[in-house]
């Protein structure tokens, strides 16, 4: 009904929110009982949440660990109990986003800036579930989003010219502030985020050691080797890489 009085650009982007929507739903079918489940970030992972609030109102019984403030917002509100890394080191699944994700399973994550605590609950999990729509899959990583690097506020501007010898050119991620006007993003852990425009990161394990090793990163949104199944939303369904 709505969708009649908006333009085709609109459209699409109502039809994109359906992809992301079946992939995520899809993902919280592995989801059962007893489990500890690390729950991502991100406005695909926010369809998991709805379903899983569902579930647990009906009677699922799982803990959650959210990897955002906003994450753990929208969990409580959809009544989902909630526990810490402190209480239970590992976790059993975690349902989370990518901003691009290549066919090696490989991601770019950060785009919500939540990329430190989501490879910090990654690191826990035993199983990683990622949930995009079509449009992230990429051959090259890279080469649909700029990569986000968490750095610290002491000597940023040092830290930025050290990653720019890696990536070439980055820019510091900005929010507006209450005022309205624009100021450097604060992530959840009180830092900055750079991101990064790479032309295209085709060894993106090496990238992400590189990365790290600079003074005042905190961490960058490469994941090697964390997934375990991607479920990708498309026009004509769920498709897979595992
Ligand atoms: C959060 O920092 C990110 O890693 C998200 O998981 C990622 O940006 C995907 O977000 P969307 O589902 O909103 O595209």
């Amino acid at each position: 009904m709505i969708s009649r009085h908006f333009s085709g650009k609109l459209i699409g982007i109502m039809n994109t929110e359906n992809l992301k929507k079946i992939a995520a739903e899809k993902a919280t079918e592995s989801v059962k009982s007893g489990m500890i489940v690390g729950l991502g970030t991100g406005s695909t992972v926010y369809y998991a949440l709805l379903k899983l609030g569902d579930r647990v109102r009906a009677g699922l019984d799982i803990v959650g660990i959210p990897t955002s403030a906003g994450t753990e917002e929208i969990a409580i509100a959809q009544q989902i109990p909630l526990t810490t890394l402190a209480s239970h080191p590992t976790i059993d699944l975690t349902i989370d986003g990518a901003d691009e994700v290549d066919v090696h399973l490989n991601l770019i994550k950060g785009g919500g800036a939540a990329l430190v605590r989501e490879k910090i609950i990654a690191n826990a999990s035993k199983r990683i579930l990622i949930v995009v729509d079509e449009n992230k899959v990429s051959s090259v990583l890279g080469t649909i989003f700029p990569l986000p690097v968490e750095i610290v506020q002491f000597g940023c501007e040092a830290t930025q010219t050290e990653v720019n010898r890696i990536c070439g050119r980055s820019t510091l991620r900005l929010a507006p502030s209450q005022d309205g006007n624009q100021q450097p993003l604060i992530t959840d852990n009180g830092n900055y985020i750079l991101d990064c425009h790479f032309d295209s990161i085709p060894a993106p394990e090496q990238v992400e050691l590189q990365l790290n090793n600079i003074p005042g990163v905190v961490e960058n949104g490469i994941f090697v080797n964390r997934a375990d199944k991607i479920i990708i939303g498309t026009p004509s369904g769920i498709r897979y890489m595992e």
